[in-house]
């Protein structure tokens, strides 16, 4: 692969979680903020909003409704990515958009599914532009899937109206450990990137995804909570855990907002 600095920033990059507690200086937030605005952003309307979460306080929450993640209250830097429609209805309200479309025969909307995914789209691309420029900075970063369970805590905390939605929460800071912590593996690319159509792979062929990490998917072993191979331990530890089944109820309960009754 030839190799240029930024190729070699990407394939170096990896999530930080130990965090060195310096903060990051006004100018290191300033550049990851203007570089993330940046980002390619649906009908240049910036569908997203950030949230500095500066507050120790709400850190530490975070911390705890996040899955309990301590390393969540140690990062020097947070930022929640919200998908955001918020603005936009109400710049609409504002300029009489549905007295305006009434009288041209046009049948108002509010904001429905598409509207979130385009949000969403919108908001974990902006997010994942941040990351890359942290990286450009040396400063380390970790998402926190998370955020999407606890949503009636996360609304009450950030005063998030009916139009936005938790799309990704952030940390960053500069790492406090030893370089060359070692790369996470990939799947080898036959799994990953298909031509033309999709591919659906046999159980023979599936039970190579995890020889990257050293061992077949379906290798006997020993693992917590009494499973014995690499996939029984995921689907218990992941699919499965109370975390899964908390964020499947929290963006329930979000979705059911987001396309529910117009809240003033
Ligand atoms: C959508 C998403 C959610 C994630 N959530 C968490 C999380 O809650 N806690 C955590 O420690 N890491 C989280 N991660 C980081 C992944 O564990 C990490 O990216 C993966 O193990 C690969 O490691 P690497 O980023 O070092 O290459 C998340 C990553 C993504 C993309």
């Amino acid at each position: 692969m030839p190799m240029n600095p930024t190729i070699e920033l990407i394939m170096h990059r990896h999530s930080t979680r130990t965090y060195d507690p310096a903060p990051l200086t006004q100018e290191e937030k300033d550049t990851i903020l203007q570089a993330t605005m940046r980002a390619p952003t649906a009908g240049a309307m910036m569908l997203y909003t950030i949230i500095e979460v500066e507050d120790q306080s709400l850190k530490d929450k975070l911390a705890d409704t996040c899955d309990h993640q301590p390393f969540i209250a140690e990062a020097p830097y947070v930022l929640l990515f919200l998908a955001d429609y918020q603005r936009w209805m109400d710049l609409y309200e504002g300029a009489g958009c549905e007295a305006k479309a009434a009288e041209l025969g046009i049948t108002p909307r509010k904001p429905a599914e598409g509207d979130l995914v385009l949000a969403m789209m919108d908001a974990l691309i902006a997010a994942q532009t941040a990351v890359i420029a942290a990286e450009a900075l040396g400063i380390g970063s970790c998402y926190i899937g998370d955020i999407v369970e606890n949503a009636e805590i996360h609304r009450q905390m950030f005063n998030l109206p009916q139009y936005t939605f938790p799309a990704a929460l952030l940390c960053f800071g500069k790492s406090a450990s030893a370089p060359n912590e070692g790369l996470v593996p990939r799947f080898a690319r036959k799994f990953i990137v298909h031509k033309d159509k999709y591919l659906r792979f046999s159980k023979d062929e599936l039970n190579d995804l995890h020889l990257p990490f050293g061992r077949h998917s379906f290798a006997p072993g020993d693992f917590a909570g009494g499973a014995q191979n690499v996939a029984q331990a995921n689907y218990i530890r992941k699919f499965t855990a109370a975390f899964s089944v908390e964020m499947t109820r929290s963006t329930r309960e979000m979705i059911k907002r987001w396309v529910g009754e117009r809240e003033s």
